[in-house]
């Protein structure tokens, strides 16, 4: 699916972005990429070296990670949007720092907004902490759905993290297997309606029929 015209608009306005000091270190922004609307959103933390390069996100070794993940639930990138917290790298992939996250985060609100996903994967503490601060740490929550409104938000490890620390590999893969479960709920279509029982003054037209 083409992107709307408001999101390209708003991932112009994010290239060209100067709010904090990231601009003057980076190659070029990474708005995000995938369809509008898409029932599922991917949120990381920040573009990386190859996504500083290439302009999207996880295009890079956590990339290649993700996108098996996806697969695994038979899902593509193409299914998905895919963004960050960040749209700059920070030099050296530093954390971000509190006051780049709140520069970024109108983009990620309108970014919501537009896409309008039924539900949103949060890869790693940084994504958890600027989408549902204070739930407490991505070791004891991940994998588990916290509905705000009418979007279910699934925290889970950073790629990342599991490329650095391999005994969580198995637990990304048991929380995907986990999200297509609750995907397969989430976007099931709505029962048919129960056929109700005719009303006395039908049934007794129908007798005289
Ligand atoms: N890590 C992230 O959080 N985002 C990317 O785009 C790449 C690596």
């Amino acid at each position: 699916m083409i992107p709307s015209s408001s999101l390209l608009r708003l991932h112009e306005t994010i290239r060209s972005c100067k709010s904090c000091g990231l601009h003057a270190t980076r190659t070029q922004a990474v708005p995000g990429v995938g369809p509008c609307p898409a029932d599922l959103m991917i949120v990381g933390e920040a573009p990386g070296f190859n996504e500083d390069r290439q302009g999207e996100p996880f295009v890079g070794a956590a990339g290649k990670l993700l996108d098996t993940l996806l697969a695994r639930i038979g899902l593509s990138r193409a299914d998905v949007y895919i963004t960050n917290v960040l749209k700059c790298r920070p030099p050296m992939n530093r954390d971000p720092m509190p006051n780049e996250a709140e520069a970024c985060s109108p983009y990620l609100s309108q970014q919501l907004d537009l896409i309008k996903p039924k539900a949103v994967l949060i890869l790693g503490r940084h994504a958890l902490e600027r989408l549902m601060p204070g739930q407490g740490s991505i070791s004891r929550i991940h994998g588990s759905l916290i509905k705000r409104g009418d979007v279910a938000y699934i925290p889970l490890y950073h790629p990342a993290a599991a490329l650095h620390n391999g005994s969580l590999v198995a637990d990304l893969e048991r929380d995907f297997d986990q999200v297509k479960r609750y995907l397969d709920q989430l976007l099931a279509p709505p029962p048919p309606p129960v056929p109700v029982a005719a009303s006395k003054q039908e049934s007794e037209q129908l007798r005289l029929l």
